[in-house]
């Protein structure tokens, strides 16, 4: 089943055990302080979107609800009828294209398969719709990450999710929430992310800050050996290939690393 079917049979099944029904605590207390109504604000993976409700009904109007899946959509538009049409995206957020001085976060990180390569492009994605200098702001699940790989939502810790933020934002708050709701008191960070100003040209380096290590770890779960090798044709990964030999050989051959990067390249896009 592919990921808009996925989201849409939940709605259709009211299987939407996140949905708080209102706006989150710790977001409305973000939005009371801000003064300029005039910021372009994303909400991606917004399902109900509360938070663009309450956003419009105090006088925002740039806000933009994206999500994947049809209904959330139509339920916004029902209880707000003059939110503009042309706000309301139902697109793969990875496919999107805009610019946005703010987004906002909630419980859409914790939504996908918790690997390496999906909060890498998570961050990528969040980074490249952000303006110069803009924020990715929200909360973000701090419990533990299980092995079950059906159970969301996904967790993690601050410190995992600092290795993939840190390349491309400045952690302005990246710490324990202190207003979260009852039933997820204790379990949340608030995050204040602010894009980094591009310092040189690796910031647009799509693999800037990813390691050969981590790359092929990635490669390794994901395609196995056997695909690896038929893509790239390199002898390390056709012989009783292992992490450790195949890392000794790409260090020392630029053409090999080289196919290995671009290989790793199209299977991130891929996904
Ligand atoms: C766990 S729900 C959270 C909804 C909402 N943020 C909330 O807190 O109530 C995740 C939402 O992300 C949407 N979603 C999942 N993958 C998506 C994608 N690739 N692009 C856009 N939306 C996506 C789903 O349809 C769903 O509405």
């Amino acid at each position: 089943m592919n990921e808009q079917s996925y989201w849409q049979e939940r709605y259709d099944e009211n299987r939407t055990g996140w949905d708080l029904g209102k706006i989150s605590e710790p977001l409305k207390e973000y939005f009371d302080q801000l003064t300029d109504k005039s910021v372009r604000i994303l909400i991606p993976g917004a399902g109900n979107a509360y938070e663009a409700e309450y956003l419009w009904n105090k006088g925002f109007k740039n806000v933009f609800v994206l999500d994947i899946a049809a209904t959330p959509l139509e339920n916004l538009k029902k209880r707000i009828p003059d939110f503009p049409k042309e706000q309301l995206i139902a697109q793969d957020f990875f496919k999107h294209k805009d610019t946005y001085d703010l987004i906002i976060e909630q419980t859409f990180f914790c939504s996908f398969p918790p690997v390496k390569m999906n909060r890498t492009k998570y961050a990528t994605k969040m980074a490249a719709l952000l303006s110069e200098r803009g924020k990715l702001v929200g909360v973000f699940f701090d419990i533990p990450l299980t092995d079950d790989v059906e159970k969301r939502p996904f967790g993690g810790s601050l410190r995992e999710y600092r290795t993939y933020f840190q390349p491309y934002f400045n952690l302005h708050v990246f710490e324990p929430c202190h207003n979260s709701m009852a039933d997820r008191m204790d379990q949340e960070i608030f995050a204040i992310l602010q894009k980094k100003k591009p310092v040189s040209k690796q910031s647009n380096n799509p693999l800037h800050g990813i390691t050969l290590k981590s790359m092929l770890e990635e490669l390794i779960l994901h395609q196995g050996w056997e695909k690896m090798a038929d893509a790239c044709r390199i002898n390390c990964f056709y012989s009783n290939p292992t992490l450790k030999s195949s890392l000794t050989f790409l260090r020392k051959h630029d053409w090999a690393r080289e196919k290995v990067e671009k290989y790793y390249l199209r299977v991130r896009n891929k996904m």
